[in-house]
């Protein structure tokens, strides 16, 4: 392992150990992606009291289950899933139909909201900060984010421990320690969330085209880091 990614690693380690010493209780949204299995990782070996959740929203590929069923079997940390509201999807899907979200930009973000949004507000309640596992150059709406800032939105502190680590080193990191990952990374699908909204991508496209690929890129984030995008309602 390269003596930079053993580096940024004891850096990661340090954020963790802060946040722990000064805003606990902490909680790490886990979506699963190449990033977050880092983190599930470093969080599982060295900060085991940082709660870890995964928000199912009902239409994650099968893959992605077949991963949190893994995580479950690899690791001693429990990993806690929050689900959509019922009457909320019922009311959407009777409205709009079950795949609504292809209509309209509105629709999209709607279900977006159903399906993630609010159960993640349910799943930082209580919490006094919250982990992600976003990197800097994953997307033009996340250039200008912090390690550690104030979460105005959610009312909480957020730490984005891999800011600055590149595809590459999260790669090499979950290779050294032969760590879980999604089965999609290996079949071009570079960022994966729910199935009928990611696609694989042919190699040198940007790693967010295949989210949401019938947007443009300014505005393709899913409203669980909302000061990056418009207010949804
Ligand atoms: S998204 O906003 O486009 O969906 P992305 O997939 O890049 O985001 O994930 C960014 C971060 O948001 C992840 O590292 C994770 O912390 C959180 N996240 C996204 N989806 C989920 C999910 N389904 N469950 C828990 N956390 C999630
Ligand atoms: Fe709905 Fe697609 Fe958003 Fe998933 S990614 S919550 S299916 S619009």
């Amino acid at each position: 392992m390269s003596s930079a990614l053993q580096q940024k690693i004891e850096q990661v380690k340090e954020v963790l150990a802060n946040a722990m010493r000064d805003f606990s209780p902490v909680t790490f949204a886990n979506s699963l992606g190449a990033e977050d299995m880092v983190l599930t990782d470093l969080i599982a070996k060295y900060q085991p009291d940082i709660a870890i959740f995964s928000l199912d929203t009902g239409r994650l590929p099968q893959e992605t289950y077949d991963l949190m069923q893994e995580v479950r079997n690899h690791y001693t940390v429990p990993l806690t899933v929050y689900f959509p509201d019922s009457a909320r999807i019922e009311a959407y899907v009777a409205q709009h139909g079950v795949n609504g979200f292809y209509d309209s930009v509105e629709n999209r973000k709607a279900c977006c909201y159903m399906r993630k949004v609010e159960p993640l507000k349910r799943a930082l309640s209580g919490k006094r900060a919250w982990i992600t596992g976003m990197r800097r150059d994953q997307a033009v709406t996340r250039g200008s984010l912090e390690v550690s800032s104030f979460d105005a939105d959610h009312g909480l502190q957020k730490f984005n421990p891999l800011l600055d680590w590149t595809n590459a080193e999260v790669w090499e990191y979950l290779r050294s320690y032969n760590a879980p990952y999604n089965k999609l990374h290996d079949r071009f699908y570079p960022s994966i969330g729910c199935a009928p909204c990611t696609r694989a991508v042919t190699p040198g496209e940007d790693i967010r085209s295949g989210r949401w690929w019938w947007e443009s890129a300014e505005g393709k984030e899913c409203g669980l880091h909302v000061g990056k995008i418009s207010q949804l309602k």
